[in-house]
């Protein structure tokens, strides 16, 4: 039997160059061959093949990988995104692809948890037609989050508190062409998440972010910073349950706790959470290695199933 090969795209600033040379040095170890910088944006189709150029400026056919690692939330576009899809009906992807695109919608996630008595915030969907009955909401919860279902790092989110705050929203909101409006309650919180890390079912570790200044949003991106977190066995117990429900073999899970129904709810799930940066490492966020480790063995076992 040939060797395997395994496929890599992965982000390279924050570390992530380090951090996939440690991948392709252990898959190594374990007999495996990686071609790397597989970056879908630059490969085109012919029949049956999708071919890619890889960082060395190979031309690889991505069919005859034993796996492929996609892991670049930033740069990942529809066109990546279609070839991905095909992709992974002939060779074994992580993420895959189906749980990949079900948690890169807000919605579709969020109503799956809940189907599988995961608790979330509060959450309505309505056609864009129907402006009435999201005043109704309005009325119901007095303050609401206004989300697109496929957006990242706090951008695009409005907090709407009030009836005239929604009243001057509307006319934007109208002019931007959606299908549909998404809102969730607004959760009573202290402004400070967690985001714990599973990958393969397993709790890897865990941080959390405090809000910037006045703003009531978490993210790096709105001002938020990072600081060492130790969750209750129940934050973990939590977030491993969400991750099996969306069928990510890697995870990021997003919690807050709602003060006013006391308990842990689950804002997100995300696909690519980043490993943690050098600087990162340096204040103590060590998970790292534990996560290099359980993805080094999904590719492993993926990539035997393939070979097969
Ligand atoms: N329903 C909500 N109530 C209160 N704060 C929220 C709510 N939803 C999101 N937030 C805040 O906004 C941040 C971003 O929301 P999130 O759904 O994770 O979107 P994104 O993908 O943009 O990160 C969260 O980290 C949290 O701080
Ligand atoms: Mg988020």
């Amino acid at each position: 039997m040939s060797k395997r090969k395994v496929g890599i795209w992965l982000y390279q600033n924050g570390g992530g160059d380090i951090i996939e040379a440690k991948i392709v040095a252990k898959l190594a170890e374990r007999g495996i061959d990686t071609v790397t910088g597989l970056n879908l944006r630059h490969a085109y189709v012919e029949n049956g093949r999708i071919l890619c150029r890889d960082r060395k400026g190979e031309t690889i056919v991505m069919e005859e990988l034993d796996a492929f690692y996609s892991y670049n939330a930033g740069e990942q576009t529809q066109y990546q995104m279609y070839l991905y899809e095909a992709l992974d009906r002939i060779v074994p992807c992580v993420n895959n692809y189906r749980s990949f695109a079900l948690t890169e919608d807000k919605f579709q996630t969020a109503y799956l948890l809940r189907n599988h008595g995961v608790p979330t915030p509060e959450f309505r969907l309505c056609h864009r037609d129907d402006a009435d009955r999201l005043r109704q909401f309005m009325e119901e919860w007095n303050q609401m989050v206004y989300k697109p279902t496929d957006g990242w790092g706090g951008v695009g989110l409005t907090k709407i508190d009030s009836r005239e705050t929604l009243d001057m929203l509307m006319p934007f909101l109208n002019q931007m062409d959606l299908r549909f409006f998404y809102v969730e309650r607004f959760v009573d919180y202290d402004k400070t998440d967690y985001r714990v890390d599973i990958v393969d079912g397993e709790y890897i570790g865990c941080y959390g972010r405090r809000a910037g200044g006045s703003d009531w949003r978490t993210n790096i991106t709105s001002g938020g910073s990072v600081f060492l977190r130790d969750p209750e066995p129940e934050v973990i117990e939590l977030a491993q349950r969400a991750a099996a429900v969306t069928g990510l073999e890697i995870a990021g899970v997003d919690i807050i706790y709602d003060r006013e129904h006391e308990e842990y709810v689950v804002l997100e799930v995300n696909g690519i959470p980043a490993y943690a940066t050098p600087e990162q490492e340096k204040e103590g966020l060590d998970f790292n290695d534990r996560k290099i480790e359980k993805v080094v063995e999904i590719l492993d076992r993926k990539s035997a199933e393939k070979a097969l």
